[in-house]
């Protein structure tokens, strides 16, 4: 009887642990947002979204914004936001954001946050309803990240999460990083480049220029499971 409930209790465990996918046991100072922005976006609003200020956000894009009063469009940014452990089973951040009229859940995920989340993955975490969500509440809008893995680089350690876009392949995303596909495969391994949407990690520059090495064991999959509290 014994035997039985702790087999069951195996089985079950081992069937939550499939679905989570990755346990993580701990997150990383830093992960960068690429935001694709649209014309007629503001610094300003982009730094309300990602809870940051404007001298962060310029500071990991000396290239791309040279005048914080005038945006370029059609172009990425890198945003800056800590990486943590969320509820011990993924890598996130959770973001607060107020709610305007006129919001929706896909419109906060696709305008406001340009992709880096999922109206699903945003109603994952508040209690409100889609079609109810009250003007000038807070909300959690929450955007995976990462933290490198040792299994396949020590050199990497700071990541950005980078939304696919249509007709985009796994060749110009590597370009545009001046990485190699195969280096930005290893950490996608399952992911289909040309889908259009979705998410990617791939490398990233720190406000120097660097890529920053992995910390050790910072972010990895979170083996031993039975972890000291
Ligand atoms: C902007 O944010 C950075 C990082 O959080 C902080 O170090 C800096 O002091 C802030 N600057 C201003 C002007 O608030
Ligand atoms: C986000 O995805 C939607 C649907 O694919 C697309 O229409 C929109 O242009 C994307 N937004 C950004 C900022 O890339
Ligand atoms: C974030 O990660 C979790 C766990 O891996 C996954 O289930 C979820 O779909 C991801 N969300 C997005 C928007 O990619
Ligand atoms: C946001 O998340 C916090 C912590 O899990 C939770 O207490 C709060 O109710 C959430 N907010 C909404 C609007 O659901
Ligand atoms: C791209 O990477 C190569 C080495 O891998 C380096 O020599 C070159 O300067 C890099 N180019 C840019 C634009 O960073
Ligand atoms: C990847 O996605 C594109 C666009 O949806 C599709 O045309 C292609 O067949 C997919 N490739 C694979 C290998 O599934
Ligand atoms: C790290 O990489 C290894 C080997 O590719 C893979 O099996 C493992 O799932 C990865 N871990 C995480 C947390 O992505």
């Amino acid at each position: 009887m014994l035997e039985l409930n702790l087999g069951f209790r195996l089985v079950s465990f081992l069937f939550f642990t499939s679905l989570v996918q990755s346990i993580c046991n701990r997150g990383c100072d830093l992960a960068l947002g690429s935001y694709y922005v649209e014309p007629g976006t503001e610094i300003a609003s982009i730094s309300r979204y990602m809870n940051t200020n404007i001298s962060n956000i310029v500071r990991y894009n000396p290239d791309t914004i040279t005048n914080q009063d005038s945006l370029p469009s059609f172009v990425r940014i890198n945003l800056p936001f800590p990486c943590d452990c969320l509820n011990g089973e993924f890598l996130g951040h959770v973001f607060n954001y107020q709610l305007r009229s006129q919001d929706t859940y896909p419109k906060i995920a696709q305008v406001w946050y340009a992709n880096l989340t999922t109206a699903d993955w945003i109603q994952r975490f508040n209690v409100y309803e889609p079609s109810l969500l009250p003007d000038n509440a807070n909300i959690n809008v929450t955007v995976n990240c990462s933290c490198g893995n040792s299994s396949i680089s020590n050199d990497y350690g700071l990541f950005v999460t980078y939304p696919l876009r249509p007709g985009k392949t796994l060749d110009s995303v590597s370009s545009a990083a001046n990485l190699s596909s195969d280096l930005i495969r290893s950490y996608n391994p399952d992911v289909n480049f040309s889908q259009g949407s979705g998410l990617v990690y791939i490398p990233g520059r720190d406000e120097n220029g660097n890529y920053p090495p992995l910390k050790t064991s910072s972010g990895d999959a979170a083996f031993p499971l039975h972890s000291t509290k």
